[in-house]
């Protein structure tokens, strides 16, 4: 089997804000799928960003009277450190506001432009002259049209629900400097999308999408796609447009730009062939995560985009649903809206982590964070069902056979049949069902208990010339444990790595040949412990403030 060459990617995270436990959804589903692929032998980078352009971002700095520099290099400080501590395995993380990304977002807008797939309209928009800003719907707000709200959004009421434009606001003012924004006109620059309606039909039928997610982007194709505007007015925080003098790019146009600057930046380290890596027609493979909030970006501006620009395609966009956690969207005030950097105060990363895998599949469903069956789940699988097989064999092993596994297996057939199980284990990997590659791989934990609960090493321990039986049996338990280790491995890499350190080995798929014999480990120490119900409180009242 030779190895893929992949490149992967989680949607890059605003730098407006520390990331919430619905952020880490998505860098936890990646890193599996990433560590799962290496585990297999693939040659598979991981490269993510921040996103760190646009007026929101702009007025935040402002805000805290920073420059838009000292702003994101804050951000992308507390970025790192809570996508470390949940052990997300980047290759790479930059930054959207880098010299890769400005020359890349420069020539391909370039091309655009040379294939006369950029157009230039005057658009009439609010406009804030005491800011002298352009203002997006959201900074506009105002007296709702429909059930006469005041102090509503510029395009949807919170309290009837309607939406409507920021125009048919009753006394509209800017939510920046409390004035009567003026209307006015400026040109802006347009990306012809029009004209990929038969490449992105074509590219919704293909096998790159989940199939919701093909359906809801042929329903906007068969709509018509409109032209995308691309140019925003200065002042904004990002790249000036080549040409176009106060005309800056809009913050979407350069994003998942920064998927390319950040993978040149990676290769630009390790020496792995950049520039082939984004011509079509190559044996690589390239793969985006993202939330479904984002598709359209993703769906339908980037392929047309990047066919534009004469680059490769995406290999497939794997989406996925929203996190809610006790049933419910995350909410300040029930202490629901965690912060990853809140809950790692609080609780071990390999939980959530576990815990995620357990509830995801391909599908794009919105996933619950019941913190009830968390504490359960993990307690129950991790702790009382994998760990468990470890510490019941390990003891007799160090205090009677000086930490040696049996010279002979006493059930090859039993473990074979564990390490052949890892076919239909890995198949679930590959596709994302990760939910029933949990189930399996617990399923197998069960048959192991079971093992050891027959053969009860324990009795036979206190038996006169039992000795072998002893060895034998809780040699089959380590090597059952090192197998589901194997399998757990991309979802629990510290406690990978502590077994590693246990059984004296490495837990890759692709070392899995047969049954250990003749093998000596390690002293076994405590891999994980169990969730304090009190731990999950603190979290939750922390959350609160
Ligand atoms: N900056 C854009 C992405 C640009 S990609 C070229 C963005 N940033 S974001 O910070 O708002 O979101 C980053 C990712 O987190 C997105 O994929 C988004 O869908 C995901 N999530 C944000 N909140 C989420 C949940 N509550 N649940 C699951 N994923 C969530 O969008
Ligand atoms: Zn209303």
């Amino acid at each position: 089997m030779s190895s893929r060459k992949i490149l992967v990617t989680s949607a890059l995270p605003y730098a407006n804000a520390p990331l919430h436990l619905g952020h880490m959804l998505e860098q936890v589903q990646t890193d599996i799928w990433v560590r799962f692929q290496r585990s297999r032998g693939n040659h598979c980078q991981y490269v993510c960003a921040d996103d760190a352009h646009g007026t929101a971002i702009m007025l935040s700095a402002e805000k805290q009277g920073v420059t838009p520099q000292a702003h994101i290099g804050n951000i992308k400080a507390l970025h790192e450190a809570d996508s470390a501590g949940f052990h997300i395995s980047f290759d790479n993380y930059h930054s959207t506001h880098s010299p890769e990304n400005k020359a890349w977002s420069e020539t391909i807008f370039q091309r655009l432009e040379a294939n006369d797939h950029i157009a230039v309209r005057s658009v009439v928009q609010a406009y804030d002259e005491v800011k002298g800003l352009f203002l997006a719907d959201r900074f506009i707000k105002g007296t709702c049209p429909k059930c006469k709200t005041p102090d509503q959004y510029g395009d949807n009421c919170e309290a009837c629900g309607a939406t409507y434009s920021p125009t048919e606001v009753i006394d509209p003012i800017s939510a920046l400097s409390g004035s009567t924004p003026v209307e006015k006109a400026s040109d802006h620059l347009f990306f012809k999308l029009s004209a990929f309606q038969e490449l992105l039909a074509d590219w919704v039928s293909g096998e790159q999408l989940q199939t919701p997610i093909a359906n809801k982007l042929r329903e906007w194709i068969d709509a018509g796609l409109q032209d995308w505007d691309i140019s925003r007015d200065a002042p904004y925080f990002g790249f000036e447009i080549p040409g176009y003098p106060e005309k800056y790019f809009y913050v979407w146009l350069d994003a998942p730009i920064g998927y390319i600057a950040s993978h040149q930046n990676l290769c630009a380290r390790t020496g792995d062939d950049f520039e082939s890596f984004w011509q079509p027609g190559n044996d690589t493979e390239l793969y985006h995560f993202i939330g479904k909030d984002i598709i359209n970006f993703h769906g339908l501006f980037w392929p047309a985009m990047l066919a534009s620009a004469g680059l490769r395609q995406p290999t497939a966009i794997f989406a996925h649903g929203f996190l809610t956690v006790d049933g419910t969207k995350m909410s300040k005030s029930r202490g629901t809206f965690i912060m990853a950097s809140t809950y790692l105060d609080h609780l071990d990363a390999e939980y959530l982590r576990y815990y995620f895998a357990a509830k995801l599949s391909p599908n794009v469903d919105d996933m619950d964070l019941n913190l009830e069956d968390f504490i359960q789940r993990v307690n129950s699988d991790l702790v009382g069902k994998v760990v468990n097989i470890a510490s019941r064999c390990s003891g007799f092993l160090r205090k009677r056979f000086d930490n040696e596994i049996s010279t002979t297996c006493s059930e090859p057939a039993f473990i074979n049949e564990l390490i052949s199980a890892g076919d239909s284990i890995a198949a679930l990997y590959e596709t994302r069902d990760f939910q029933r590659a949990m189930r399996e791989i617990i399923a197998l934990a069960d048959r192991a208990n079971q093992y050891i609960d027959e053969k009860k090493p324990w009795v036979l321990a206190k038996e006169e010339g039992r000795d072998q039986d002893v060895q034998d049996a809780c040699s089959v338990g380590i090597n059952c444990f090192r197998v589901l280790m194997t399998y757990l491995k991309p979802v629990l890499p510290v406690m990978g790595q502590k077994s590693e350190e246990f059984l004296g080995l490495t837990l890759n798929w692709t070392d899995l040949q047969g049954p250990l014999e003749g093998h000596k480990i390690n002293k076994f120490s405590p891999l994980i412990q169990r969730i304090d119900p009190e731990a999950v409180t603190a979290m939750v009242e922390a959350s609160k403030h």
